[in-house]
């Protein structure tokens, strides 16, 4: 079953439907209802505020922002380390909303979720990074290709410029869950959790997640991002990676084959 497809065609679905609106809108406002069609087109998104301004980055800031993403690590952690990279130079370059925005606002996600080993940290902050810029549909778009870089690159790839401790290797986590990533490569560097090397390492995963987010954000901004990975999920009727046979070997669980009914009761755009 191709979920993919059958969400597509239920955008489309809804395109046809808000061009009838364009139509009923054309008449609203021939008959002078401006003010009331404005209130209604706003209220009709939840994501008004989204996304804020957004100035492309040098290749210099870009470079800035991983050092503030790897040395922001040992504040908060990864997650917090990903998302700050970006924002500190987006209050000094554009200012205006992200002053006041919290960039502790996904700390909690540190350890894969507040230790628990699950999502890689730095995937939700680079993640809510490409949301603030791109808006939602483009922040999840950038999202899927930066969570395909994590999952296919030797990592770490950037070297800052104040390191906290010498790493050997890099490894590739097949993978965006936290603990596989970081205990493939703790296995590989021979070191433990909590390491001067595996601290830094950790850091160094935030910067590239950050900068590549930055890269994906420089590439919308002139127009010329294009989505290529096409998202695992529900590739096994469950959301999903590609690594099924890591733990299960040939026998991968099937869950009841029952799918994709409720799909109509989504609400509101994907
Ligand atoms: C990191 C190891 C790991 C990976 C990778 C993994 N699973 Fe699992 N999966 C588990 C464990 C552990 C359980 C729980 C098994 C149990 O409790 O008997 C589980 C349970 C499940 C279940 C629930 C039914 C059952 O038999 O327990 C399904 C369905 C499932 N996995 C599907 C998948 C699919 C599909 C993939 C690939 C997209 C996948 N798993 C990847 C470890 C993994």
């Amino acid at each position: 079953m191709d979920v993919v497809k059958m969400l597509d065609e239920k955008v489309s679905r809804r395109g046809l439907i808000k061009g009838a609106a364009g139509i009923a809108g054309v008449a609203a406002l021939t008959m002078g209802g401006l003010g009331l069609l404005s209130k209604v087109e706003a209220a009709k998104t939840s994501y008004a505020t989204l996304p804020w301004p957004y100035k492309k980055f040098t290749a210099a800031e870009i470079k800035e922002a991983g050092n503030i993403a790897h040395d922001n690590w040992f504040k908060h952690f990864c997650s917090f380390a990903a998302l700050s990279g970006g924002v500190e130079i987006l209050r000094r370059k554009v200012g205006g909303p992200y002053n006041s925005f919290p960039m502790e606002l996904t700390s909690f996600a540190h350890g894969g979720t507040a230790g628990w080993g699950a999502t890689c940290g730095t995937l939700i902050g680079s993640g809510v990074l490409a949301t603030l810029c791109a808006g939602p549909k483009i922040g999840e778009q950038i999202a899927n290709e930066v969570c395909n870089f994590y999952a296919t690159s030797a990592l770490p790839i950037f070297v800052p410029d104040h390191p906290k401790a010498q790493i050997k290797t890099t490894s590739v986590s097949d993978s965006p869950v936290c603990h596989l990533s970081v205990g493939k490569w703790m296995k590989k560097e021979g070191v433990g959790f909590l390491s001067p090397q595996q601290m830094d390492r950790c850091g160094r995963v935030a910067a590239d997640m950050c900068m590549r987010t930055l890269e994906y954000l420089n590439l919308w901004a002139d127009g010329k991002f294009e989505p290529k990975t096409k998202a695992p999920f529900m590739a096994n009727e469950i959301p999903s990676q590609n690594n099924c046979t890591d733990c299960h070997g040939d026998k991968i669980p099937q869950t009841s084959g029952k799918f994709g009914t409720g799909l109509d009761l989504l609400k509101g755009g994907h």
